[in-house]
């Protein structure tokens, strides 16, 4: 691959090979050969100060499809089969009952001071199961509704999610992935000992108050060592913002002192905080999220577990929104790490922008006629995901 300066590129260029974020294989791809850069894009690389991107293509002016342009738009569409719409069906179930469960043991603790790891980590254990079974219906939780209109109970049962599913790539053992999701659902717990409308209610935050935010590490390790549990659960509590180069806190503890599973919580804690509704936080979309997790690589973030986030979420992360060739917009439904470029995509908007009544689902693929055209901005996909 060459190194292409980022100051050259232009918004509104096609490249015909994909272009990454690095020199090497197998890593982020910023833009495929049908989908333009866009100005959103440039804006970032210049912000985090990337000075190069890289690619086997060349500049065009027009994407190029790759064996596209014979195909009939229309042979993408895909029938959701019953199968599948059950699979839906039950990730949406096994997603409220996670939201209930969490909201349950959250007013235990709040209400009597309780926490009781064993019923969390038999709750967890099926988690897992579920993680395993349902996989990318799972992972497109954004579509799902919280009914308990609560950031600290969704932003848990998001992060125990990601955490497994990460557990899950990773390889780890039965007894790892259920230590690891519990010290995922618990890692805020804290804020518990917080008045609510410091982490739950609009508004910018003074120094005053995120200083008192920050104390939820503390206060969480103190509430899960009161009770029996692998030390890795109160230990992410207490260590999942501590920064890799050791500027984190509250210890400033560097790489090789903290928990792997504060490290995992770290990342994809992070990447819900960043693509979630929390209201002092602008959302961003999921490609700027993992653009900016990836420019924090090796300062807060260890680089081995963004990567694993990244090869879940892919260069279209599941339950972001796209346009396609095809001039409809939707949700990205299923991403195939080992074919990034070709999700599943739910259209819910035809191209006059018309609410589609029951969405289509579109497989993007070299051969389907259809392709992502770009990625839509945290306000137009709040338009077409209304
Ligand atoms: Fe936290």
């Amino acid at each position: 691959m060459h190194a292409i300066s980022v100051e050259t590129l232009s918004p509104a260029a096609y490249y015909d090979q994909s272009v990454m974020l690095e020199d090497r294989p197998n890593g982020y791809i910023l833009t495929a050969p049908e989908i333009p850069l866009s100005e959103e894009l440039l804006a970032r690389l210049r912000k985090w100060s990337f000075a190069s991107v890289f690619s086997d293509g060349q500049v065009r002016s027009k994407p190029t499809y790759q064996g596209l342009q014979d195909q009939d738009a229309g042979a993408a569409a895909l029938q959701q089969d019953v199968a599948d719409q059950r699979l839906a069906e039950d990730a949406n179930t096994a997603y409220q009952d996670a939201l209930s469960f969490v909201n349950s043991i959250f007013k235990e603790y709040r209400e009597e001071g309780l926490v009781n790891p064993r019923q969390i980590s038999d709750r967890v254990k099926q988690m897992v199961d579920q993680v395993r079974s349902l996989g990318h219906h799972l992972l497109a939780y954004s579509e799902f509704k919280n009914p308990f209109n609560s950031y600290l109970v969704s932003h848990s049962v998001n992060t125990t999610i990601l955490a497994i599913s990460i557990g899950l790539l990773a390889k780890r053992g039965a007894h790892q992935l259920i230590e690891l999701g519990t010290a995922a659902m618990l890692h805020d717990i804290g804020m518990l000992k917080i008045p609510a409308e410091k982490y739950e209610n609009a508004g910018e935050l003074d120094e005053k108050e995120r200083k008192t935010l920050m104390a939820h590490t503390v206060l969480g390790y103190r509430a899960l060592k009161a009770f029996p549990s692998p030390d890795s659960i109160p230990l992410t509590a207490l260590e999942h913002h501590e920064n890799v180069d050791g500027s984190g806190y509250p210890q400033q503890l560097k790489a090789e002192k903290i928990h792997d599973h504060a490290k995992l919580v770290a990342v994809v804690a992070s990447y819900d905080a960043m693509t979630g509704a929390r209201p002092f936080r602008l959302r961003s979309a999921g490609h700027q999220a993992i653009v900016d997790l990836l420019k924090y690589r090796d300062k807060r973030y260890d680089s081995q577990m963004v990567m694993a986030l990244v090869r879940i979420l892919s260069v279209h992360p599941i339950g972001s929104f796209v346009e396609l060739t095809s001039g409809g917009r939707g949700m990205v439904y299923r991403s195939d790490p080992d074919n990034p470029r070709f999700p599943i995509v739910k259209v819910l908007q035809d191209d006059s922008g018309a609410a589609l009544g029951d969405p289509i689902y579109v497989q993007i693929s070299e051969d389907s006629g259809v392709a992502v055209k770009r990625s839509l901005s945290a306000d137009e996909a709040s338009a077409v995901g209304q």
